[in-house]
């Protein structure tokens, strides 16, 4: 399973990193990456919570 965050549709928000911490940050431009693409399933309710928070719909999970 891995996470993926399109970085042209991100807008900065940081919903993604308040609601999973252990699986994103923000670069140098204040766009979100996933701090580790592939996640085990003990993350998986992480990721989905911050598929629904982001306000851009900037996240998948794959
Ligand atoms: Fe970007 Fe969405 Fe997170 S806009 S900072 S991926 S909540």
């Amino acid at each position: 399973m891995r996470v993926v965050v399109d970085q042209d549709k991100c807008g900065g928000h940081g919903r993604c990193i308040a609601v999973a911490p252990d699986l994103f940050d923000l670069d140098d431009d204040g766009v979100s990456f996933p701090i580790t693409e592939v996640i085990g399933t003990d993350q998986e309710a992480a990721a989905k919570e911050a598929v629904a928070n982001c306000p851009q719909s900037a996240i998948r999970i794959e």
